[in-house]
């Protein structure tokens, strides 16, 4: 799904008063700052922190909405969010949109900028919650997280030195009542830092909704990395900002969904993650579950679970059984 119309023309008023080559030239250093792992944003201007609305922001936010696909039911019940590192509010947006129940959201950001542009955004949203949210200006290591049923930090913990990964996880964890999301990019850095917190969570006893099907040790090989896929379309701003002709694009995200109360999940269950090979008559996936990293071909001699095979995508979960 595209980011929600009032959040699109939210960002499209703020972009009105910027030059268009100070947007593009603002969208391309923060693409260099991502190529470089620099963290601009966080020394950022006006610009930049427009740059990222106008050219990141709906894909962080298409990441968190599909991560969130994969929570089921696990967070129904929550009534309060704690979103940390909140930036312009995305994930405030996807998971006010996601988890209608939502009565109370909070936002901590660590640069007071952002929060004014993402309480200007927030006021747009026809969310009371979103509209009503508290933001607060204060650092995810050190200030007072104050706790909700739901703790998120999306895009955050790459932008932050790898070693108060565990930390900062800790942190949040000890804020949840219910449970934590993280989005990171889908790249080996990102990924880094979502295979320190899943270590992390799983010392405090964390459990595992989505993408991890098991609770043993995460069974990726040195230099490979779990991530997922999302497209979006490209809005006009977002095409604009990049100076791109495609209306769309693909954008890779690494996440984990953990829970303090176990949900047993069933036997034989485990993750695509990588993007099926189909060829005649076959189709290759490659799992992760509880026994590790597998690759299993389903021949169309195997009738219902070929035709299953056919239909999965990258991200699903997939029954050994049917
Ligand atoms: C890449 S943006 C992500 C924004 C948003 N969460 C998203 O998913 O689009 C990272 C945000 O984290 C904020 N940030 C960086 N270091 C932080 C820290 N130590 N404490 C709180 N926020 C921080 C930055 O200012 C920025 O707004």
């Amino acid at each position: 799904m595209p980011i929600p119309r009032a959040l699109a023309a939210a960002i499209a008023d703020e972009l009105q008063g910027l030059p268009s080559q100070t947007l593009k030239d603002a969208a391309a250093r923060l693409s260099l700052s991502y190529r470089t792992q620099e963290a601009v944003l966080a020394l950022g201007c006006d610009a930049d922190r427009l740059a990222y609305c106008a050219a990141r922001m709906p894909a962080t936010y298409a990441a968190i909405e599909t991560a969130l696909a994969e929570v089921g039911d696990a967070f129904a019940a929550a009534r309060s969010l704690l979103d940390v590192g909140a930036g312009p509010g995305t994930a405030a947006w996807a998971i006010a949109d996601r988890l209608p129940g939502l009565a109370a959201l909070t936002c901590l950001e660590a640069h007071a900028p952002w929060a004014a542009l993402a309480r200007r955004f927030a006021a747009r949203s026809e969310t009371s919650a979103l509209r009503n949210a508290v933001w607060l200006t204060g650092d995810a290591a050190t200030a007072p997280l104050p706790a909700a049923d739901l703790v998120s930090a999306t895009y955050l913990l790459n932008e932050l030195p790898e070693a108060e990964t565990g930390g900062i996880v800790k942190r949040l964890w000890n804020a949840a009542g219910l449970g934590l999301l993280l989005v990171e990019p889908g790249s080996r850095a990102g990924f880094a830092r979502i295979a320190v917190a899943r270590e992390t969570l799983l010392a405090q006893g964390a459990a595992f909704v989505a993408p991890c099907t098991h609770h043993s040790a995460c069974p990726m090989r040195p230099g490979d990395w779990c991530h997922f896929s999302v497209r979006l379309e490209r809005e006009a701003f977002h095409r604009h900002a990049k100076a791109a002709n495609l209306s769309y694009e693909d954008e890779k995200f690494s996440y984990l969904i953990a829970v303090k109360v176990k949900v047993p999940s069933p036997e034989g269950e485990a993750r695509i993650i990588r993007r099926p090979m189909r060829a005649s008559g076959r189709v290759t996936l490659d799992l992760c579950g509880k026994s590790g990293l597998a690759r299993t071909t389903i021949p169309r001699s195997a009738g219902p679970a070929y035709r299953r095979a056919k239909m999965a995508q990258w991200g699903d979960l997939w029954r050994s059984r049917d």
